[in-house]
């Protein structure tokens, strides 16, 4: 079983940030990804739509023969986790992005004020709140659905997304935030002008880019479980399956996984 792949999966490319950190966290690890680009944004869909999209997807995982599924996409963790959990039952273990960074806040920040950004779908849910509740964690969420497109579309780095980041992070809700939460796949990529904000007005806020978060929680879980693949000469073959293809998110790769990859189209209903 430890020689089996992680299924990761996302709503579309964005979620091979997390891809990333757990190949360089776990670099033994075989991976299977799925990123469900025939319907994304999952920001934006109903709870509904989006458990449908990854019971299908974790069928296409299992059948990979995945020891464990880590949902890598907030807004399906959001929505679908519990869901999933109870889907796979005892076939294979379910992971999400939530739990490791709720922990982490738990762990950090208790007695002090913490913001969350992410899209509406996760921040609608208000599972963040609920899974905080009783640990005196004074969180404020705010939806910011214009940072995952624009970063889709290369807006990073530049005067455009400064500009979008200071009107969201200059919210008066965010005022009294010591740290805040990248609750999203794609904010990783814009974390440096996100610290570069704060640094600028004086503000101590710990930005926390929960993606190496993430990876140090399944490596965490694979050594606990016994499920932690053996060093191998080889490096372990990766595979990125996508529910849509297009030369446009295979040319997307670059920016999340740090290199290009190759994806190979699974659709998920004929
Ligand atoms: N992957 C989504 C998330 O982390 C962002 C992109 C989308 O809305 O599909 O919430």
């Amino acid at each position: 079983m430890s020689s089996a792949p992680i299924g990761v999966f996302d709503s579309g490319i964005g979620g091979m940030t997390v891809a990333r950190a757990l190949t360089q966290r776990l670099p033994h690890e075989r991976l299977v990804y799925f990123g469900d680009t025939a319907h994304l944004p999952y920001g934006d869909k109903s709870a509904a739509a989006i458990q449908a999209y990854s019971v299908k997807i974790c069928d296409v995982l299992l059948q990979h023969g995945c020891k464990v599924i880590l949902i890598a996409c907030n807004s399906a963790s959001a929505a679908a986790f519990d869901l999933v959990k109870a889907y796979i039952g005892s076939k294979a273990h379910a992971l999400n992005v939530i739990d490791p960074t709720v922990q982490l806040v738990r762990e950090t920040y208790a007695g002090r004020h913490v913001g969350l950004i992410g899209t509406k779908q996760t921040v609608g849910s208000g599972v963040y709140d609920r899974r905080l509740d009783g640990a005196n964690v004074d969180l404020v969420s705010l939806a910011t659905p214009l940072l995952a497109p624009m970063i889709e579309d290369g807006f990073v780095d530049d005067a455009v997304s400064n500009q979008v980041i200071k009107a969201y992070l200059d919210d008066p809700s965010l005022e009294r935030i010591e740290a805040l939460v990248l609750a999203c796949t794609h904010y990783p990529l814009i974390a440096p002008q996100m610290r570069a904000h704060y640094a600028a007005q004086a503000r101590a806020v710990d930005v926390l880019d929960s993606s190496d978060v993430v990876a140090r929680h399944v490596e965490a879980f694979l050594t606990l479980q016994g499920l932690a693949a053996t060093a191998s000469t080889a490096a372990p073959e990766h595979r990125f399956f996508v529910s849509d293809y297009t030369d446009g998110f295979e040319a997307t790769t670059r920016l999340f996984f740090g290199q290009h990859v190759d994806l190979v189209p699974h659709v998920l209903w004929e």
